[in-house]
């Protein structure tokens, strides 16, 4: 992985969403990298957990909301990054739920604003999106690929559908831009530092205290990934965007070839590993029952990144444990996450 670290060393790179689980990843991956990190995102609870496990006063962290165009548009311009990675969002499904408007502006109008900024600069070089992979529409297909149609029932799914086609309509009529576009399409990514609400990975750790967890689809089949795979997957496509815009511009999808497994199936190998002990319960759903099966194909990331997963099942849920297992025992996750990054990356 030489060549990320190459690539990576001393470039400019603005993150939204830095505080969150899969950019305080990047975050630290990057910072390994000897990258210059400027972070945006709100003042949250994620910045609290974010403190405790990135490098933080390593980066330049700067506290805003997407929404406000001209504080991004003023940072961005300051900051000129040739890499930007917009990872910002209201990122859960019961969330949105709760709140359907404020996650189609966060997911929609964040998605706007940093392509609008993007369009109208020459320097930077490469934006990646993440949108999700539940994007698709659900038509009895049982495997995504990238030209599959864009979908979503909830408001979560179908705000990063949307998102997909404000993105789509940027890149369509901005092909003299310069900059190269892809929007990023992951499975469940698990993985340390993820402290969200009803996510399965925090909850059964919350579930060594109370000894229960309650799960919501326990037959439901997830494309699983380790979050540092998926973060190396991105990394690798923001690099070939870098150099090679319109070869690379466009969706992606990064799912694992074979760690598909049922959620409960999921939970009864954490509980195994991490050997605690906790009960099981199953929660009938009445306000709307997930996806049952959801799968992606990763082929094109395959062919044309050389991409794909090298964590597999199990050394994926043991980076997780030991990860948690560090962070309830001192508290800080720095440590660990450093160590883990250094591992996989060597
Ligand atoms: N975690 C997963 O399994 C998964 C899977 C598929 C796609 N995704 C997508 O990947 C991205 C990152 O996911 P995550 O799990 O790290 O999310 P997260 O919820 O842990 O973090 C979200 C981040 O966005 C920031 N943010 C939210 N609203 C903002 C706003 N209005 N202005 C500025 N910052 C704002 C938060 O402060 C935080 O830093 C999201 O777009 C998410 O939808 C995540």
């Amino acid at each position: 992985m030489d060549h990320l670290r190459k690539f990576f060393l001393k470039k400019r790179i603005f993150i939204t969403g830095h505080t969150g689980f899969k950019g305080s990843w990047l975050t630290s991956i990057l910072l390994h990298f000897g990258s210059k990190v400027t972070g945006f995102s709100m003042i949250d609870k994620k910045k609290h957990f974010y403190e405790k496990f990135v490098d933080y006063k390593k980066v330049n962290n700067i506290y805003g909301d997407i929404l406000d165009i001209k504080l991004l548009q003023k940072k961005i311009n300051e900051q000129k990054p040739e890499i930007i990675f917009h990872l910002a969002a209201q990122s859960l499904v019961l969330e949105s739920y709760k709140n359907p408007y404020k996650t189609f502006l966060d997911n929609c109008n964040g998605v706007l604003n940093i392509l609008e900024i993007t369009r109208k600069v020459n320097f930077v070089k490469s934006l990646v999106i993440a949108t999700s992979d539940k994007c698709y529409k659900i038509n009895g297909k049982k495997i995504f690929k990238e030209n599959d149609e864009l979908g979503g029932l909830d408001p979560y799914s179908s705000s990063k559908a949307a998102a997909e086609i404000i993105f789509n309509s940027y890149l369509n009529f901005g092909k003299q831009n310069k900059t190269g576009l892809a929007t990023v399409r992951a499975g469940n990514v698990i993985g340390g530092g993820d402290f969200s609400k009803n996510r399965i990975i925090p909850d059964c750790f919350k579930s060594i205290n109370s000894k229960q967890i309650i799960l919501r689809n326990p037959k439901a089949i997830r494309p699983w990934q380790h979050v540092m795979d998926v973060c190396r997957g991105y990394l690798i496509l923001s690099k070939k965007l870098y150099l090679s815009p319109r070869r690379f511009s466009g969706p992606w999808n990064f799912g694992p070839k074979k760690n598909d497994l049922r959620v409960l199936d999921l939970v009864l190998k954490f509980r195994e590993i991490s050997q605690k002990k906790f009960k099981i319960k199953i929660l009938k759903n009445k306000n709307h029952k997930e996806t049952e099966i959801l799968k992606l194909s990763s082929h094109k990331s395959e062919k044309k990144l050389k991409w794909k997963n090298l964590i597999n099942r199990e050394a994926m849920i043991r980076y997780t444990v030991e990860w948690y297992n560090y962070f309830l025992e001192k508290n800080l996750g720095t440590t660990i996450t450093k160590r883990q990054i250094k591992n996989f990356f060597k």
